[in-house]
């Protein structure tokens, strides 16, 4: 498996099964697809082409180009109710709503919808529109347990999802002011017990600003490896 950074709170998550000699069925899913705008986006929508589009809640740096990608590729979008259904208005049909605390069994694994301490609105032609409940997402694929926080302050929910799950990589803010500084996503990352940390959700805009690499240098000393992508870096699991 795969995970691709595209800056702020976008995720490639690539798995690489292979089924018989030459064909194969890896699945590329992204998560909150914000790269029109986004001053950390270092390439475009039109060059991305998942398979599945993951969106954590309403806000145009999440929601972002899913309604292009989604409309361009056909690929499955899978989110909560309120924005399945805004999408679905929009023209796009594939869709899969499901809503936090459950779980589904996708082709490629399984998604459970977690909680985030957020809020979810879009702005458009002056209205704001209701997008339903902020989430995260707890993805199970080739084996790897892989934890997208969404937009969240610190919460003790990411206790019980540290206790119930083997947490192989897990993505949280530390951008402060919206989200989780660093100082609560330290919290965050000894109470998840996750393997291993990616920061997101910082540097974006000045609001957010911070020291990727204090925040990492803080979990090497409570021995948790961190791994701070630059936008289109990788990291493998293997
Ligand atoms: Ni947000
Ligand atoms: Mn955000």
């Amino acid at each position: 498996m795969k995970i691709q950074f595209h800056g702020h709170a976008c995720f490639s998550i690539i798995t690489e099964d292979y089924w018989g000699n030459f064909h194969e069925i890896g699945k590329h899913l992204l998560i909150d697809p914000f790269l029109t705008g986004n001053p950390m986006a270092q390439i475009s929508a039109d060059e991305l082409n998942p398979d599945v589009i993951l969106v954590t809640h309403g806000h145009h740096d999440h929601i972002g180009d899913t309604v292009s990608i989604a409309k361009r590729t056909g690929c499955l979008v899978i989110c909560n109710p309120e924005i399945e259904s805004y999408l679905n208005q929009k023209g796009v049909t594939n869709t899969h709503g499901m809503n936090i605390g459950g779980g589904y069994q996708f082709d490629f694994g399984i998604v459970k919808m977690t909680s985030a301490l957020h809020s979810s609105a879009l702005e458009e032609n002056g209205q704001m529109i209701y997008m339903g409940n902020p989430c995260g997402f707890l993805i199970k694929a080739e084996g790897y347990t892989i934890y997208h926080a969404g937009d969240t302050g610190l919460s003790h929910e990411m206790t019980l999802l540290g206790n119930a799950n083997r947490i192989d990589v897990a993505l949280l803010p530390i951008g402060g002011n919206y989200t989780m500084d660093v100082s609560d996503a330290m919290l965050a990352a000894r109470a998840l017990r996750a393997k291993q940390i990616v920061p997101m959700h910082y540097n974006t805009f000045p609001v957010i600003a911070q020291n990727e690499n204090f925040y990492s240098n803080q979990l090497l000393n409570f021995g948790i490896p961190c791994t701070v992508l630059k936008p289109e870096e990788t990291l493998e699991l293997a």
